[in-house]
């Protein structure tokens, strides 16, 4: 019986990466393993919380006790966050949400007529953000994946999304980043507060990240 101080909250996590249709056979999608979500979703868990886990396709099992929504798309994740918004405490988004889609999914299979394929894309609504814009008392919790530049990208999401916390991990070092079992990543907090986490699991990082949230619940709350 370990530390139980998320009993009676609400936390929603997103996790792995959405696949935007081509046609009915063909996606565009991204890395995501959705190991960073899934791990965050059982460290609440294990502490007591509530937790919903609006998921992109995953090979993990769906892990026990928490309740799993999947999802293909962002516009299927955004009306899946949409829809627990109002009732949850927190929400932790790390899921690699695709930024574009094509503009139009093809009916039937596209034909291998021409030499080149130009697929015309188009933004998909910035899920975060406007959770940013709607929020009351939730606590929001972003993650930025970056291969450049990592703080200053990050600090510009944090502020932009209107973020509580924001966790960066640029994802060309070993050991951090998409697929692998370990992360590592830096926390920025919405007074700009920087920490710096060495190499460690994503379980590790989760409980660490599940420690900062406890703190920053009794603050606000
Ligand atoms: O894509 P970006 O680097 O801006 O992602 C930063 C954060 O915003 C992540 O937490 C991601 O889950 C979220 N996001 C979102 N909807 C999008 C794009 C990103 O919720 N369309």
């Amino acid at each position: 019986q370990g530390n139980r101080d998320l009993a009676g909250k609400r936390v929603l996590v997103t996790a792995a990466g959405t696949r935007e249709p081509i046609d009915p056979v063909r996606y565009i999608g991204n890395h995501s393993s959705g190991k960073m979500g899934y791990a965050l979703a059982e460290a609440a868990a294990a502490r007591g919380a509530e937790v919903i886990l609006v998921s992109g396709p995953s090979s993990l099992a769906c892990p026990a006790g928490i309740t799993v929504t999947k999802v293909e798309t962002a516009a299927q994740m955004r009306e899946a966050v949409l829809a627990e918004f109002d009732t949850v405490d927190v929400v932790i988004k790390a899921a690699a949400v695709a930024d574009y889609r094509p503009e139009t999914a093809a009916d039937q299979k596209i034909k291998k007529t021409g030499n080149t394929l130009t697929l015309s894309m188009i933004k998909n609504p910035d899920i975060l953000r406007e959770l940013g814009e709607r929020k009351k008392h939730q606590l929001l919790i972003g993650f930025a994946a970056e291969t450049q530049e990592l703080l200053s990208h990050a600090q510009e999401k944090l502020i932009k999304k209107n973020l509580d916390m924001i966790v960066a991990n640029d994802v060309t070092l070993p050991g951090a980043g998409f697929n692998t079992d370990t992360n590592i990543v830096r926390v920025i907090h919405k007074n700009g507060q920087i920490e710096e986490l060495p190499q460690l699991t994503k379980r590790q990082v989760a409980e660490i990240l599940i420690d900062k949230i406890c703190v920053m619940l009794t603050n606000y709350t």
